[in-house]
């Protein structure tokens, strides 16, 4: 007897013991909820849907399940209430409230400073610094969030220019943003003179990337750069690299603009030096089979793409100047061989011929086709198209079209040869069209195969400051080259030496500019028909 009352009473028991336990937890939760938030309960939605799961089981055990129904509404917002509570939230919280305490314990940050934090999707550095006393605090993200983050449009910052003492970007935010510097600037204009911007970038291994990141604040002061630990050993971020930066008063000039009296001439950065000197040596000594020796060289390139880190750069592009065919380098070798580090490249073609003209318009490959000639001014040219020497050619054979020396075309008049086929065409002043089309924060590489025009083009990018705009050029010199039909001869095609080529590379290197020895990449090519023809002739 004893033994069948006590069971639902014990159940009974259980059951009320678990609903107040429950309540419990309900209270201890809308405390924690509130206090640890800030907010006010008030929103009617707010407290009822971050409960945890464990509310809806207490309710269904004691009331049944239609109560239940009514009150177990998964969060609309996706949880975001429920992140507040979350052992990652608080840990980062903790996190950067101890980052805070020290930027304000080095004078960067002070409880009256207006704050903005950028790219932060939950706000949890703006929560930190509302907790250390820096009141006046926001944050902004394509979305919304509680009263801490504010929607903004991508890479734009809501507020006037010279609002906030100071700015933070936290995450390596800045690594990924799609426009890298559209955020910079943003953030540059934010910031009110003498206010800090300080961000957390992945470490960079190299110099050259850091001083790429630099590059991005053009009106800001490097104060302090160290590296300290991630709030998470296994996240993407283990080590963070803190920089901090200072807005100046006046306007830093980084980059010697071309004005006054020291025309032209550009700054050449410590980095972009040390990075020359890790690049292959160049060949000293006039290779007796340059076929052989110049084009295993090419195995032995040491991209700059595999030293340094491209991640802060502004754009992305490459230019690819004689570019004849697309497949000749632009898809054999630009496309599939340069290491990218997964960035998109705008690519421009620059040739002349017209034969090669239809293909990019017809392929569309996102290649902007320029249909001239890169010269040193605007002017006609005639150049010569190199065709095999006594067989009458087709029309259609392009993959034999070489583009011959260009000159101006009053130099051609009355001259002889009447086995080339001599065209007019347009030539444009390549400095300047590079200095109107790139800036010192894009990444440009080049490949250049004039036919020896390079020797009138290099000098041209030097005279005009255009040549600090290039990262890296692959470049084929052109001189009077021993010859593989002929032991003992020379062509007789370009009448520079070796000696004249070294000193065009050299000259290039020590300006800082990565330039590699280049040598026709594609021997042979198919052609549509399925015949393959192949090119640079090696007798002329
Ligand atoms: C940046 O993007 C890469 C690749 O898309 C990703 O692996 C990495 O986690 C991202 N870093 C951060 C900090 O979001
Ligand atoms: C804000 O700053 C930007 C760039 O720094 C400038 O172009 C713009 O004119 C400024 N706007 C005002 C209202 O001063
Ligand atoms: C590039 O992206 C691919 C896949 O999207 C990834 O596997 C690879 O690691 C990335 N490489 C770099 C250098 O980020
Ligand atoms: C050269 O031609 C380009 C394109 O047509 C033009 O934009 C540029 O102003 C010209 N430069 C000179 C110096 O005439």
């Amino acid at each position: 007897m004893d033994s069948t009352s006590s069971k639902p009473s014990f159940l009974r028991n259980i059951l009320v013991r678990l609903l107040l336990f429950g309540l419990f937890i309900i209270a201890v939760r809308f405390t924690y909820v509130v206090t640890i938030t800030g907010e006010s309960c008030t929103v009617g939605d707010f407290c009822f849907f971050s409960l945890p799961e464990s509310f809806n089981f207490v309710i269904t055990t004691s009331t049944g399940p239609e109560a239940s129904s009514a009150i177990s509404v998964k969060p609309s917002d996706g949880g975001v209430r429920d992140l507040y509570t979350s052992k990652d939230w608080i840990k980062a919280v903790h996190f950067y409230s101890s980052i805070f305490q020290d930027l304000i314990a080095h004078g960067y940050l002070s409880p009256d400073s207006k704050s903005l934090t950028v790219e932060t999707r939950t706000g949890q550095e703006v929560y930190a610094l509302r907790q250390i006393g820096v009141e006046d605090s926001i944050g902004i993200f394509k979305k919304a969030s509680g009263s801490l983050v504010i929607k903004a449009p991508q890479n734009q910052i809501p507020f006037d220019n010279n609002t906030f003492d100071f700015v933070f970007i936290g995450e390596g935010r800045l690594d990924n943003a799609s426009r890298p510097l559209d955020l910079s600037s943003e953030i540059e204009r934010t910031v009110k003179p003498g206010g800090y911007v300080v961000a957390h970038i992945v470490p960079t291994k190299d110099t050259y990337s850091f001083n790429s990141f630099l590059e991005l604040f053009n009106s800001c002061k490097l104060i302090k750069s160290h590296q300290i630990e991630g709030f998470d050993s296994k996240s993407s971020m283990p080590f963070i690299h803190e920089v901090v930066l200072r807005k100046e008063v006046e306007n830093v000039v980084k980059f010697k603009k071309t004005s006054g009296n020291s025309v032209n001439k550009c700054f050449v950065p410590g980095h972009k030096l040390e990075l020359v000197k890790k690049a292959e040596p160049l060949i000293s000594t006039e290779p007796m089979k340059p076929w052989i020796t110049l084009k295993k060289n090419i195995q032995n390139i040491k991209y700059l793409t595999s030293m340094a880190d491209i991640r802060f750069k502004n754009r992305y592009v490459y230019v690819d100047v004689g570019a004849r065919s697309y497949g000749s380098s632009i898809g054999s070798w630009f496309k599939k061989q340069y290491p990218k580090q997964n960035k998109t490249f705008d690519v421009y073609a620059i040739e002349a011929d017209k034969a090669f003209h239809e293909e990019y318009r017809l392929k569309k490959k996102k290649v902007t086709l320029l249909p001239y000639a890169a010269w040193v001014r605007n002017e006609s040219l005639m150049f010569e198209i190199n065709r095999d020497p006594g067989k009458e050619v087709e029309e259609d054979d392009k993959a034999k079209r070489g583009m011959g020396r260009i000159q101006p075309a009053k130099n051609l008049h009355g001259g002889g040869g009447s086995k080339r086929e001599v065209n007019e065409i347009q030539g444009f002043d390549f400095a300047e069209w590079l200095k109107s089309t790139v800036t010192e924060r894009d990444f440009v590489v080049m490949k250049m195969d004039v036919e020896g025009t390079e020797f009138d083009l290099i000098p041209r990018l030097f005279d005009t400051g255009a040549i600090c705009l290039i990262d890296e050029i692959f470049l084929e010199c052109h001189y009077n080259r021993w010859q593989r039909c002929c032991p003992g001869e020379r062509s007789a095609k370009y009448e520079k030496s070796y000696g004249q080529c070294l000193d065009l590379f050299r000259s290039l290197r020590e300006s800082g500019v990565l330039v590699h020895q280049w040598w026709e990449y594609v021997g042979c090519l198919t052609i549509e028909n399925g015949h393959s023809a192949c090119y640079p002739y090696i007798c002329t």
